[in-house]
């Protein structure tokens, strides 16, 4: 059985996500989104709790997508969900650039092979970050975000 899984932070998911995560679940028997936290970046909006909500709610309908949450090294986890693949996704130049330098990272310190999937074009221009952007300049989100979580996404960035 071949599974994979899709690591981010995910603060909040977008339909770049989504369409990741479908793709995934139409090649791998099993993909396990996992919530992390990436040290770099400010807190999250989101409770590591809520995003999985978030993300169990787009996903609902896809039966071999689990969503989970980890802390600690991604080559931790992946030895812990007994699988050495995961997933991430390029959007531009710039994402393979520092992906391929945590990809090389990640394949010395626990032999993780990292498979990316090139972002859609029409997904090509967001992330999380214009999304918290575009909610607290009082947009609504229904380009970016699955329908049903745009309300709650919407009304907690709104009111931040
Ligand atoms: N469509 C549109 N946007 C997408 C996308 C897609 N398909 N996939 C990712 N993005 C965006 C995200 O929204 C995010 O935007 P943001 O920066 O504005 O938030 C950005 O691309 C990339 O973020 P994300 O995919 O969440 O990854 P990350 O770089 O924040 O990494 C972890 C998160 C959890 C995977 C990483 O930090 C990690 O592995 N942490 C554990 C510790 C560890 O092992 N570190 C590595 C040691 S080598």
């Amino acid at each position: 059985m071949k599974k994979v899984i899709y690591p981010g932070t995910f603060d909040p998911p977008t339909f770049g996500h989504l369409d990741i995560a479908q793709r995934a679940a139409s090649i791998f028997d099993s993909v396990v989104i996992a919530v992390g936290t990436n040290v770099v970046k400010k807190p999250s909006i989101f409770t590591v709790e809520e995003r999985v909500a978030l993300l169990k709610t787009i996903t609902k309908k896809i039966p071999n997508i689990e969503v989970v949450s980890f802390s600690g090294l991604l080559v931790d986890f992946a030895s812990s969900m007994k699988t050495h693949t995961v997933i991430r996704a390029i959007r531009t130049i710039m994402d393979f650039e520092y992906e391929t330098m945590q990809a090389q990272m990640n394949k010395t310190l626990g032999n993780l092979e990292t498979i990316y999937f090139v972002v859609g074009e029409k997904y090509r221009q967001v992330s999380s970050t214009l999304v918290r952007e575009i909610a607290r300049g009082g947009k609504r989100l229904t380009a970016f975000v699955p329908p049903e979580i745009e309300e709650t996404v919407y009304q907690r960035l709104f009111s931040k």
